[in-house]
């Protein structure tokens, strides 16, 4: 099957095209870099011509209240260029729990996103991943202060970015699920204690302090953004992807 991936450069959409091309398939990888713009449409028509399935992998260059603009006009202009060229299949790469977020600007950007492909054109699957193993450090970043790290319990179940993309490959190469699946790691682990093993792990002496009230993970609900039933669980457990 010929691919087309769009944010196909990026930290995710890059390992799609990996799982993908893998797989056997013909996928290709778009971005502002190799002359894709969502925002303008520049490049679209080509990237999609001939294509059995897009996946969408971008990112907006905010996570604020600013990325719904982003996604508004980045997910219209991909969903009307993918109609107008006979793709058959429309893939979202979404977060699990994403919908349970309310206070977040992201997450309601994201969830504005998703409705775009539910009502759009072509029919759809979204997949919503848990945080990836390699966003763990970012996250880790925004509380940091000096010698300390402020982190909150609130629970998450990251998966590695290889195992999410394997599967939303899996998923692309399917009939579209008109709906949403699940995926995420084998383990759940409390925000501050996935700081803690990652800062040891890492040889960081830094102190991660527990604070409930610390960065903007701390808005959501103790077990929001953990899998329910009939998730995909990907193998790869996050000690071992640390010192693997
Ligand atoms: N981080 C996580 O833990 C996580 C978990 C679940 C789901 N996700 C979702 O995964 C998606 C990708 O995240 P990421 O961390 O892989 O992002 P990333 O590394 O920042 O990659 C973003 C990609 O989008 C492209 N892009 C940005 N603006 C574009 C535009 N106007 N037109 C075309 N391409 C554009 C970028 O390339 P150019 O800059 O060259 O355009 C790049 O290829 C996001 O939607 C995010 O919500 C992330």
């Amino acid at each position: 099957m010929k691919f087309a991936v769009i944010g196909g450069t990026g930290r995710i959409g890059s390992e799609i095209v990996a799982a993908l091309t893998t797989a056997g398939h013909e996928a290709a990888p778009h971005a502002r870099s190799t002359g894709v713009d969502l925002l303008t449409g520049e490049g679209l028509a080509l990237a999609l011509a001939g294509v059995d399935a897009v996946v969408d992998a971008t990112q907006s260059p905010t996570t604020d209240d600013a990325s719904v603009d982003f996604f508004r006009a980045a997910t219209g202009n991909l969903l009307t260029a993918a109609a107008e060229a006979g793709v058959r299949h429309a893939v979202l790469l979404s977060i699990v729990g994403v919908d349970r977020v309310p206070d977040l600007g992201y997450y309601r950007a994201k969830v504005f996103q998703e409705e775009r492909f539910r009502t759009g054109p072509v029919p759809y699957s979204i997949v919503r991943a848990g945080q990836f193993f390699e966003y763990v450090e970012e996250i880790v970043s925004w509380t940091a202060a000096g010698d300390t790290v402020r982190l909150p319990t609130t629970l998450l179940q990251p998966v590695a970015a290889a195992d999410a993309a394997r599967a939303v490959a899996g998923i692309a190469a399917g009939s579209p699920v008109h709906g949403i699946r699940d995926v995420a790691g084998p383990d759940v682990f409390p925000l501050d204690e996935l700081g803690r093993i990652t800062l040891a792990a890492r040889g960081d002496g830094r102190t991660v302090i527990t604070d409930d009230t610390a960065g903007p993970f701390a808005a959501a609900a103790e077990d929001a953004l953990t899998a329910g039933d009939g998730t995909h669980i990907a193998p790869t457990h996050y000690r071992d992807w640390l010192t693997g």
